[in-house]
């Protein structure tokens, strides 16, 4: 029996490392699988081997990750799962040097593009009672990471977002959360970047233990988490800090989150 056994898992990114990897475990473990991906040849390379359904779409333009959804909803009949994991980095480390284009390039994907998935997902999974989504932030969501800024950016952003929206779908049986993984072995990782890693005796995660994370948030009873994945250890959530509370007339009270 495996953990997803007639279950459809809906998957961006699907073509190459952490997508390819979780595609293929979700698959294994008896999923039926929309493989997305801008790179149509290499989403239909990936459902080929899986027996899954490739689409080709950029997950930047909102009607595009519409028709996603929509064309894995109808000819699967609903979605359960979907793994909102398509990005891209620019490596821009001074801000001064960032072009318009740059930044455009990189916000659609790793920020607008989640917030399209989420927002289709969760009506996706409305109409299917219920469902699970994780999206792919970083270790730089929760870290600063200076060769990239904008990057750690649009990574914190999904954090944000993932702990913010969690609250609101958790009461119609659907669960947001991220994973938040570290350096890892796939092609948004430069040669340079990889040389060096490999220099200095530092290890690059498998993708598969990416997908392996992924799949415990999926089976888990997990909300608003945000999963670490590091070498050597097995994906943890993510404790955070609280903030200083109010001082004075306000003290020991939380102000409403309902407006
Ligand atoms: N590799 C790492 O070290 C690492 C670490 C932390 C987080 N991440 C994140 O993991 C996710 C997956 O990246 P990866 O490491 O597997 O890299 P990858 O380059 O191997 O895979 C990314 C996939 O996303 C696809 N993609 C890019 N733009 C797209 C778009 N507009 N629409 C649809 N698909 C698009 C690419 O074609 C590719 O198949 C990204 O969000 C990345 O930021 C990666």
């Amino acid at each position: 029996m495996g953990q997803l056994d007639g279950k459809v898992a809906l998957v961006t990114g699907a073509a190459s490392g952490i997508g390819e990897a979780t595609a293929e475990l979700f698959a294994a473990e008896g999923a039926s699988v929309a493989a997305v991906d801008i790179d149509g040849d290499g989403a239909a390379a990936v459902a080929g081997r899986i027996g899954g359904l490739p689409i080709e779409g950029d997950m930047g333009d909102s009607a595009a990750v519409d028709a996603a959804f929509a064309t894995a909803e109808g000819h699967f009949g609903g979605i359960d799962v979907a793994f909102l994991n398509a990005g891209v980095a620019i490596a821009v480390a001074d801000p001064a040097a960032l072009t318009d284009e740059e930044y455009e390039r990189i916000r659609r994907v790793n920020l607008d593009g989640v917030v399209y998935g989420l927002r289709a997902a969760s009506r996706a999974m409305r109409r299917r009672g219920g469902g699970a989504i994780v999206a792919t932030s970083s270790l730089a969501g929760l870290i600063p990471f200076p060769p990239d800024f904008v990057y750690d950016a649009t990574k914190h952003a999904v954090v944000g977002l993932v702990r913010s929206v969690a609250p609101t779908l958790e009461p119609l049986g659907i669960r947001v959360n991220a994973v938040n993984p570290s350096m890892t072995d796939t092609r948004i990782l430069t040669d340079d970047v990889k040389k060096l890693f490999a220099e200095i005796g530092f290890p690059l995660m498998p993708p598969r233990q990416i997908a392996e994370a992924v799949l415990g948030l999926v089976a888990s009873d997990a909300s608003g988490e945000c999963w670490v994945c590091q070498v050597g250890r097995d994906a943890e959530p993510y404790e955070f800090h609280g903030v200083p509370g109010p001082r004075g007339e306000a003290e020991g009270r939380t102000p409403p989150t309902d407006t």
